[in-house]
């Protein structure tokens, strides 16, 4: 009796836990048993295989098969272990040696006519096959992701008989090679700070932002630049390293989404449109897939038109916005993505747009205009470090506007400089401080102390406030190269959360 083992890999949130499929052989009626939790997916494999098997030209046993995927309490899903079935079943009828199977992962989807198809969510599975120190075969469509991961081994098949020659030693396959190791990214090409003329507070706003990793909101009346800076974010923030460039790799993957050789370091930029589902963006799905939040891990989420989205949908981005990641649940169990990402949003004061605009007149009734921000929760909004205004300028044409434009890369330098001193001190940006870390790295002195104390009871402040200001004014000192926050910091910081100090609609718009 032979119990053929082939090895496989699950897919569960990002990490892909080992799957051995054990296929045995017995006397008795002709029967195809699979166990071991398969879903739907799964569980119609056996018609894939049984096909792929008999047009490859090997002879599909006419005994009991059972195929048993371990470990029973992992829950199957999706086409991904056809492959390993089907080597299974050669391995256990003689007709492939059962032992070529031993140095070997596998995964990729079967056609009925033997050809290999592409599956989601390799680069999980490459990154994990590489630890075991085992080499993977994946259909051809899918070599490019999986040869990402450094020094790994990946045997690309056209087909189930080209394979199967292969591990025969009848004919053998070609190695893949790996692909050219990423280069860190030039800043060319992507759009330039310098294009966006005036508004000087919107962009200094824009550069705390991006020093410390800041949620931010612009807001003001249409065409004065709120989405042409938003966009201009991404290009501030420090390259990936290594490891978080596999992290985003293995989200986008799993999404079905590769990420290109010239954006591998590059940290994400999503900008999910405002009739985007909640599902769509924080990820669900009776197989789950990571949504925008988890796309956007480590980089930004840009919601444009921040009111247009549905307010439920927004409600949803408030636990990755806590937590930094997404808890997907369902029937077989939950699923975890990470989510932590830097929120940038942009949204006119109301529906016609000019509201407080004093160069134009705004058509909106009072109740229309509070109708609109009541979309915007006061939860969601307290968790917008930045909420500044980029109203209409005058001079907007002038040549002294035009002159001394800064450029992307020249702020670049500046933001980076001021994370180089974050990670020196603390080991990550302001913006992931904890409360007591804030406590140890952002004390204040006793004047400064009242000063803010006095700031909170004129401006009827939030508690949940505090450590946003205290995070921001930590930034604005690091900006500075100042080892301690001053007075003048917090005035810039309470200055940074315009709708908080003087909201620029009617009252009773926030919780
Ligand atoms: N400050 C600016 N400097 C240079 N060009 C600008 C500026 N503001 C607006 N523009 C021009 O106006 C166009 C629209 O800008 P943008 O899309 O950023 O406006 P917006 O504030 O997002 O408007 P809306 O509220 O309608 O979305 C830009 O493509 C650019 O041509
Ligand atoms: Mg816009
Ligand atoms: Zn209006």
């Amino acid at each position: 009796m032979i119990v053929a083992i082939a090895y496989s890999r699950a897919q569960l949130g990002i990490s892909a836990p080992l799957v051995r499929i054990e296929t045995h052989l017995t006397n008795g009626l002709p029967a195809f048993n699979l166990v071991g939790l398969p879903e739907t997916a799964v569980r119609e494999s056996k018609e894939r295989v049984r096909s792929a098997i008999l047009s490859s030209g090997f002879e599909f046993p006419t005994r009991r098969i059972t195929v048993n995927l371990a470990p029973g309490d992992l829950p199957k899903e999706g086409t991904r272990y056809d492959l390993a079935i089907a080597l299974g079943i050669l391995a256990a009828s003689v007709q492939i040696p059962h032992e070529s199977l031993a140095e070997f992962e596998v995964v990729a989807e079967l056609a009925l006519t033997g050809e290999l198809r592409h599956v989601r969510g390799v680069m999980p599975a490459a990154r994990a096959c590489q630890l075991a120190s085992r080499s993977l075969i994946v259909a051809p469509d899918n070599v490019l992701e999986a040869t990402r991961v450094r020094n790994i081994r990946v045997l690309p098949a056209p087909t189930l008989s080209a394979l199967c020659s292969h591990l025969k030693q009848t004919k053998l396959l070609t190695w893949a090679t790996a692909a050219p190791s990423s280069e860190r990214p030039a800043l060319t090409n992507q759009r330039c700070l310098s294009e966006v003329r005036g508004q000087y507070f919107a962009k200094r706003a824009h550069e705390i932002a991006a020093a410390g990793g800041h949620n931010i909101l612009f807001y003001g009346p249409p065409g004065t630049g709120k989405t042409m800076l938003a966009t201009r974010l991404a290009h501030l923030l420090a390259p990936l390293d290594d490891e978080e460039a596999y992290e985003v790799a293995a989200i986008h993957s799993i999404a079905g989404v590769q990420r290109a050789d010239e954006h591998w370091l590059v940290p994400p930029f999503r900008a999910p449109h405002h009739t985007s589902s909640a599902p769509a963006l924080v990820g669900g799905g009776s197989t789950p897939r990571p949504g925008e939040a988890s796309l956007a891990h480590r980089g930004i989420l840009f919601l444009d038109e921040l009111p247009e989205f549905g307010r439920r949908v927004l409600d949803v981005l408030r636990e990755p916005l806590e937590t930094g990641h997404v808890t997907i649940s369902r029937a077989a169990g939950t699923v975890d993505f990470p989510a932590t990402f830097q929120l940038v949003a942009a949204m006119n004061p109301c529906p016609c747009g000019y509201h407080g605009d004093p160069g134009a007149t705004c058509r909106c009734t009072p109740e229309q205009v509070r109708h609109y921000h009541s979309r915007v929760s006061g939860p969601l909004l307290d968790r917008i470090d930045i909420q500044i205004e980029v109203a209409r300028e005058r001079n907007w044409l002038s040549s002294a506007v035009t002159a001394g434009l800064e450029s992307s890369a020249s702020v670049r330098e500046r933001t980076l400089a001021a994370r180089v001193r974050q990670w020196a001190r603390q080991g990550k940006i302001n913006h992931q401080l904890s409360v007591s870390e804030l406590n140890i790295h952002a004390p204040l002195d006793r004047p400064t102390e009242k000063f803010l104390a006095h700031a909170f009871e004129h401006y009827r402040l939030n508690p949940r406030t505090y450590h946003r200001l205290m995070k921001l004014a930590r930034t604005i000192a690091d900006v500075a190269e100042c080892p301690r926050i001053s007075q003048d910091h917090l005035t810039e910081a309470l200055a940074l959360r315009r709708l908080e100090v003087a909201p620029a609609w009617p009252t009773g718009t926030k919780a």
